[in-house]
This record gives C-alpha cells, sequence and structure tokens, in this order.
C-alpha cells in the first residue's frame, strides 16, 4: 500500500496477504481471538516468543530489540498489517515500527483507552499491566489525551502474566494469585479497569471476582480488531478467502498449542521457531 496525502493506492495482490500479530507469548491471542471473531475471512500469522516471555521486566531497549526480531521474522511472509498484540511492546515500539513498515501497524493501548472512555460511568479508571507499561505512563497519557479530567490509577502486577504462560489459569492456587496482586486496588474508587496487559482477559473471570461486580472490565481486544477491520475496509485490503492460520513460538510449541486451542476453541498446531539463529542468519545475508 503506497500513501500519497489522502490518496491511498492500494496493490491488489495485498488483499489476501497476511495479518500479523505478535506478542512475547500467548497473551496476543486475546485479541486474535477477536480478529477471527470480526474478520473470520482473514487469515492471521501469529508469532509469540514465548521462549523470552516476560518482557514486562525488560528494559525498553531490549523489548524493542525482541520486538523488530520477531517482525523481521514475520517479515518472510506477504504482510498487509501488523498488530502488536503486547502492551509492553507497544509502549515502547509502537511509533518506531510504524515509521520503517509501509503496512499499516497497530497497537494496543490506544483502542484500550478509549473503550475505557466510552465504559467509564464516574471516569474513575484502573489500569493493570506488566511493570513495563505502567512505568511508561502509556496509559495514563492516552487516557488523558481523550478526557482531560479522568482518574487514573495504575498498578504492575508481575505475577499474572506467568500464571497464563505456565497454563495455570484455571488452578486453585491463581485465584490466590490473583487476589493478592489487586490487593492495593481493593480501597480505590474505580468504576472501570483496563486489562493493560493481553495475557489478562486469559484471567479476566478471577479478575471479576476478585474487583466485584461494579467494576466493569475492559480489554483492548474488541477495539482493536474493530480498527483493524476499519482500515482494512477503508484501505480495500479485505480479503476474499481464508486461508490456513499459522502460530509460530519461540519456546515449546506443545504449550503454545495446547493455550491456544483452548483459548481458541479449536485445535492449533504450532511451529517452534529458533529467533535467534534466524536473525543471525539475516543479519549475515540482508545486514538487517
Ligand atoms: N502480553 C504482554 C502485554 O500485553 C506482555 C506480557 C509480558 O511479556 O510481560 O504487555
Amino acid at each position: 500500500m503506497m500513501q500519497n496525502g489522502d490518496d491511498i493506492v492500494v496493490d491488489p495482490s495485498l488483499n489476501n496477504s497476511v495479518i500479523g500479530i505478535i506478542d512475547s507469548g500467548v497473551g496476543g491471542l486475546t485479541v486474535a481471538k477477536e480478529v477471527m471473531r470480526q474478520l473470520p475471512r482473514e487469515t492471521i500469522y501469529y508469532f509469540g516468543d514465548t521462549l523470552r516471555c516476560p518482557y514486562g521486566p525488560r528494559s525498553p531497549e531490549e523489548v524493542r530489540q525482541y520486538t523488530f526480531e520477531m517482525i523481521h521474522f514475520l517479515e518472510q511472509f506477504p504482510l498487509k498489517a501488523l498488530l502488536i498484540a503486547c502492551n509492553t511492546a507497544t509502549a515502547v515500539a509502537l511509533e518506531q515500527v510504524q515509521s520503517v513498515l509501509s503496512i499499516p501497524v497497530l497497537g494496543v493501548i490506544k483502542p484500550g483507552a478509549r473503550a475505557a472512555i466510552k465504559a467509564t460511568r464516574e471516569g474513575k479508571i484502573g489500569v493493570i499491566g506488566t511493570q513495563g507499561t505502567i512505568r511508561s505512563q502509556a496509559y495514563k497519557i492516552a487516557l488523558e489525551e481523550l478526557h482531560p479530567s479522568i482518574s487514573v490509577h495504575s498498578l504492575a502486577c508481575p505475577t499474572l502474566v506467568p500464571l497464563v504462560e505456565n497454563g495455570n489459569r484455571s488452578s486453585p492456587e491463581a485465584y490466590r494469585v490473583v487476589a493478592e496482586a489487586l490487593r492495593p486496588f481493593q480501597n480505590k474508587q474505580m468504576d472501570t479497569l483496563i486489562l493493560g496487559c493481553t495475557h489478562y482477559p486469559l484471567l479476566a473471570d478471577l479478575i471479576h471476582q476478585v474487583m466485584g461486580a461494579h467494576v466493569r472490565i475492559i480489554s483492548s481486544a474488541e477495539e482493536t480488531a474493530s480498527e483493524l477491520s476499519t482500515i482494512l475496509h477503508h484501505s480495500g485490503l479485505l480479503a476474499q478467502k481464508k486461508k490456513f492460520h499459522r502460530f509460530f513460538a519461540t519456546g515449546s510449541a506443545e504449550l503454545f498449542a495446547k493455550i491456544a486451542s483452548d483459548w481458541l476453541g479449536q485445535k492449533i498446531y504450532a511451529e517452534k521457531v529458533e529467533l535467534s539463529s534466524y536473525t543471525l542468519y539475516r543479519k549475515k545475508f540482508f545486514a538487517g
């Protein structure tokens, strides 16, 4: 797709290209599921860097580097759009990725902020996320940009991602861990809680039980998929025919396939990727 002022020139061969979705692990499947629901003709190539998950405690430089490594891997396929379905990577890398790719690139933070503004009744919003996302203040900035008098409480919950990545989200231990992580929010006034990490919707039932029925739980998946749908529609890039989705993981393909099949409600086959050797190969032959 070439953009020239307001004119968008669409390469028709892109219609049946694929949508790339990346995350540090299985969390981006929450966004993938919503894309499959809203855009059932589209084909997704999903990359989960499960071997190096979590990204939350890592430095912004490291998260940016890993994000580009995932993208370089997916660039061997014909991509028509890319979703950074990871809040931590969106917070530190979205603008840079947008500046170098010539396809639409979407993050999950602005859509999440928009969904929360739509849902809140009293303008009192809580945000939970990884240390990296909370440290970046990206949600607070995005919410205040939309609504100047919003009140925002933020909390990093580093114990939640491992529960999901280890496939323990319905274990008896999981409720105790979620309750403990959310304890600092128990006496805070809020009517809406943003799940500012794409892994957290997999724990939504537990989070709901802990926070109580008066708090609306918001994930960015729905709004992100609907933004993607609008962009594909307006650029004439909607697919006519679905091909097979593909799932790549840097860690155990079996564990990824088990979590993905369970969450997506269909049998998923995952392919294991050794990103470091692929990146070295690319550096050697493409100097990129
Ligand atoms: N799912 C990711 C996010 O949305 C990252 C979790 C992690 O790797 O720490 O932030």
